[in-house]
């Protein structure tokens, strides 16, 4: 068994609610076994600056409720270079560092990929980020949070649309994926939700507003910030176009979604993956991604992590059109 004495810890990538209480998990846990704990501030580039910070126990109090994070974020094109991560690694065994945690979602764990390949280093990604299109985990830290404050802004767009029998184009984030926007979708009664999945009929979703504009009916499209149509304004654009006498309005949620204190179910999340994470790695485990598939602690191989491509339930598709009716 390798010596785990020390253990370093990053958050990188887009922030996500719940990475707060995955810091604190990490950090507590390994206290609890005996094991120090390092922050990495801004991610990869304090990685390669060494930008260290020792963290104790009490060092993590009263940020379980917090969002964004507390070891900041970072780009850092230095890391994108071997001689950045030779770096990073030196950086790592010069402070006398066993392993390192990183907390974040896809581009994250590729970079923890390509560290754990090129140098001797122990890495063990959590899966974190607010679009939840990571493999390796059902759901990654900040997926809940985004879609219940994008679920709450909907609502609170739904009053004013159905005051004036209105039309809102609203666009979620999730990049290159639909999650946000069916879960968000449902949960808020939208009549429409474009995903990246699924190439759509713009005529199909005019006719059904039409059909709808009979009884002065509000309608809310939630659009996924990477839809094939190019995201909200130009979808309702388009529609506007074919239907001129369509009242219309768009609302971007946008970086609204990556803010705001975490919901029970991703703290929930965030402490039992960092917990796993520390005694992963006490069990010999590395190179892997933490989560949680159907109910269970799981280990997934970083190579294996990044690639899956996550599937949004069909069968969430076909409730969207059946509600709708
Ligand atoms: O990955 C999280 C995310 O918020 C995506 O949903 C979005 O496309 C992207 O990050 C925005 O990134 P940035 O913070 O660089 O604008």
């Amino acid at each position: 068994m390798s010596k785990l004495e020390h253990i370093a810890l990053l958050t990188s990538g887009g922030d996500a609610p719940g990475m707060n209480a995955a810091i604190r998990a990490v950090v507590r846990t390994a206290h609890f076994h005996g094991i120090r704990t390092t922050g990495v501030l801004d991610g990869y580039d304090g990685l390669v600056k060494k930008n260290f910070l020792p963290l104790g126990a009490r060092d993590v109090r009263n940020i379980v409720q917090r969002g964004g994070t507390i070891l900041r974020s970072a780009r850092s094109e230095a890391f994108m270079k071997p001689e950045g991560r030779a770096q990073a690694a030196a950086n790592l065994l010069e402070a006398g560092i066993d392993a390192l945690i990183v907390i974040g979602g896809g581009g994250s764990q590729s970079g923890a990929h390509t560290l754990a390949s090129e140098q001797d280093v122990r890495i063990m990604g959590i899966a974190s980020t607010i679009d939840n299109d990571l493999g390796g985990s059902d759901r990654t830290i900040g997926f809940d949070t985004a879609c219940n404050t994008a679920l709450e802004a909907i609502d609170r767009l739904r009053d004013t649309a159905s005051s004036y029998g209105r039309i809102f184009f609203v666009e979620v984030m999730g990049r290159d994926t639909g999650f946000i926007a069916v879960h968000t979708g449902i949960a808020a009664g939208a009549e429409y939700v474009l995903v990246p999945e699924r190439k759509e009929n713009v005529d199909e979703l005019t006719k059904a507003l039409l059909d709808r504009s009979s009884d002065k009916s509000s309608s809310i499209v939630v659009v996924a910030e990477g839809d094939q149509e190019g995201g909200a304004f130009k979808l309702a654009e388009q529609v506007k176009k074919s239907c001129p006498q369509f009242d219309i309005r768009v609302s971007v949620l946008g970086h609204l979604q990556r803010g705001g204190n975490p919901t029970m179910a991703d703290r929930l999340l965030a402490s039992r993956l960092g917990a796993a994470a520390v005694e992963g790695l006490m069990e010999n485990k590395h190179h892997c991604v933490v989560g949680i598939v159907k109910g269970e602690i799981t280990y997934t191989p970083h190579a294996e992590a990044i690639v899956q491509r996550k599937v949004i339930e069909p069968d969430l598709f076909r409730l969207i059109q059946m509600l709708a009716v």
